[in-house]
């Protein structure tokens, strides 16, 4: 079957067609990625320091018919409608679906004047959790595409999508799992019993990791988005893991529970910078001094991330008997977080068997796609409904 997937929970537009073929019941099934393709927001982030939803929301609009132009025209499913016999009663009901979204409403319809229905099975949209504005953007898109073409929708959420984008490479997972999603908006650690059946064992109190590297670099006068960039200084410290200077926090590394807390992190980088800086006076002696600073507080962040993350999922992973570690989100395309769990799964520790499997996805399907949401498609592919009425975007919406 071919799938059409729209992943609009932050500020990236995905759209992705996929074709999937289920294997037997014991897994096994297959994926083909026709078009993945992602309108990032970043430069706006870069330029406001963040992602606004109100703003984001408007980018979605403008973006979501070019770029699902551009995924149908990759997966060779762009056909032009010679006939024009577009209908004036579907266009009210467009006109309806998309009644908050006038600009998306506008540019479908000269789309869908000029193209035919391609050859798609099933739609399948993020509708949460994630920022609700923008959200009910990939939902409405989704509801209008399938009333005029008269294809289902399946809700799916974006969690599990960070999760099940795995199965992209890695036909068979072995069950019992312990996932940690890491991501700018989301820190959890899910049992996974079976595609399908999680239990959030722990999640964050307060920031998430990404949110906290996308902080921490804006007071370290870095940019945004923070995390790969934390990444790409930290790797150039002497040692990029043990630095120690400046010594900071891992909040909550010891507590017996599996939750987590940045944000303190984030006020100790805070008030560690600015003691730097009077120590250095007004202004940094240098601007090598100051980069090389900016280096040691990267790596140091960065390593006090990791530190937490690991001990916690490996403490799930003992209390669980998992036997895969499964890694997804934006933080985990972090290549330094990588080595270590692999580290960590090949050795085993005094108190976790060793030789767990480690799995995660390639670095552009561990950040916003939606070849992840097409693949949680397919599994939930059961619940599709064509009574689009129904379908909500829910910002707050949990895995369990
Ligand atoms: O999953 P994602 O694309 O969007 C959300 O669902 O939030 O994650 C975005 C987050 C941002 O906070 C970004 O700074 C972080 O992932 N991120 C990274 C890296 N690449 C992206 N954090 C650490 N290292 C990276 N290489
Ligand atoms: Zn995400």
């Amino acid at each position: 079957m071919k799938i059409l997937a729209i992943e609009t929970s932050c500020d990236d537009t995905g759209i992705a067609i996929l074709s999937a073929k289920g294997g037997p019941a014991s897994g096994g099934d297959e994926f083909e990625v026709l078009a993945n393709i992602v309108s990032s927001q970043t430069a706006l982030g870069k330029k406001y320091g963040g992602v606004f939803p109100a703003m984001a929301k408007r980018e979605h609009q403008k973006n979501l018919v070019p770029t699902f132009v551009e995924a149908l025209e990759k997966a060779k499913l762009l056909k032009t409608n010679m006939s024009q016999n577009f209908t004036a009663v579907k266009k009210t009901d467009i006109a309806e679906i998309l009644s908050r979204e006038p600009e998306l409403e506008k540019n479908l319809i000269s789309f869908l004047k000029k193209y035919v229905k391609p050859n798609i099975d099933l739609i399948s949209v993020t509708n949460g959790p994630g920022l609700e504005p923008c959200l009910w953007v990939g939902v409405n898109f989704a509801k209008a595409i399938s009333q005029f073409w008269n294809i289902p929708v399946v809700p799916v959420n974006h969690i599990e999508s960070h999760i099940l984008v795995n199965l992209l490479e890695n036909k068979n997972i072995t069950f019992p799992s312990v996932a940690l999603v890491v991501s700018g908006g989301h820190t959890q650690i899910i049992l996974m019993k079976k595609i399908g059946k999680y239990e959030i064992l722990g999640e964050t109190r307060d920031d998430a990791a990404g949110e906290c590297f996308d902080k921490c670099a804006k007071i370290l006068g870095l940019g945004y988005p923070g995390g790969p960039i934390i990444s790409k200084l930290a790797a150039q410290a002497v040692i990029p893991s043990l630095t120690g200077n400046p010594v900071l926090p891992r909040p909550m590394m010891f507590t017996k529970d599996y939750d987590f807390s940045f944000s303190g992190l984030k006020t100790a980088v805070l008030y560690a910078w600015q003691k730097n800086k009077q120590r250095s006076g007004k202004f940094f002696a240098s601007r090598q001094k100051t980069y090389q600073t900016q280096i040691a507080f990267a790596a140091e962040v960065q390593q006090a991330v990791i530190d937490v993350l690991i001990k916690k999922t490996m403490k799930a992973a003992r209390d669980y008997k998992a036997k895969t570690i499964i890694l997804g989100g934006g933080v985990s395309a972090n290549s330094e977080l990588r080595k270590q769990f692999a580290r960590h799964c090949e050795r085993g520790t005094p108190w976790v068997r060793s030789n767990l499997t480690l799995i995660y996805p390639k670095p552009n399907l561990s950040t916003d796609n939606a070849v992840m949401t097409a693949i949680t498609g397919f599994y939930h592919r059961k619940s599709a409904t064509s009574d689009v009425a129904q379908l909500r975007a829910d910002g707050n919406l949990r895995i369990e």
